[in-house]
């Protein structure tokens, strides 16, 4: 059995990881509306990380006998500025999901939880190619102009995500 703010803290990363991918889609709408069909499907192709991400936090509580419990998700940020701006907020939400992860890696080697322990590492070595995987979306469109050569070729080449 787990200890009970782990289950919380495992329940809530479920959550989390849930949002992240409905961020994610709100992010590749913006794409959508302005027909950058590559930087879309890149956000599409996230998101669908994020969930399965999610599922991962799902069936790790159902193997150590725990029950799920759904939340509420809260409603991501509709109202982005440029695709710079969204790549920069992209990045700020994995750095966050790192501290969360951190925190809940912190709590089982607190209670010498081995098995949670073990699971997480997958997370730690995923948050470092996720912040990579921004930083480096950041770098390539900053100073970049929207629409131009450069930037519809990120395009063609983001379409390739699968
Ligand atoms: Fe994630
Ligand atoms: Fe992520």
């Amino acid at each position: 059995m787990l200890p009970k703010g782990l289950v919380t803290a495992l329940n809530n990363q479920m959550t989390y990881e849930f949002e992240a991918a409905h961020s994610y889609m709100a992010m590749a709408s913006y794409f959508s509306a302005h027909g950058y069909r590559g930087f879309a499907n890149f956000y599409i192709v996230q998101a669908e990380e994020e969930r399965s991400h999610a599922m991962k936090f799902y069936h790790f509580l159902v193997s150590m006998g725990e029950r799920p419990h759904f939340q509420t998700l809260k409603a991501p940020n509709n109202m982005h500025e440029s695709p710079l701006h969204i790549a920069k907020q992209s990045l700020e939400q994995e750095q966050a999901v790192t501290r969360s992860i951190y925190s809940i890696m912190d709590l089982a080697i607190e209670h010498k939880e081995h098995a949670t322990i073990q699971f997480l590492h997958w997370f730690i070595d995923e948050q470092v190619e996720e912040e990579e995987l921004f930083r480096d979306i950041i770098q390539k469109l900053s100073g970049v102009s929207v629409g131009g050569d450069f930037f519809m070729t990120m395009d063609r080449e983001l379409a390739e995500r699968k």
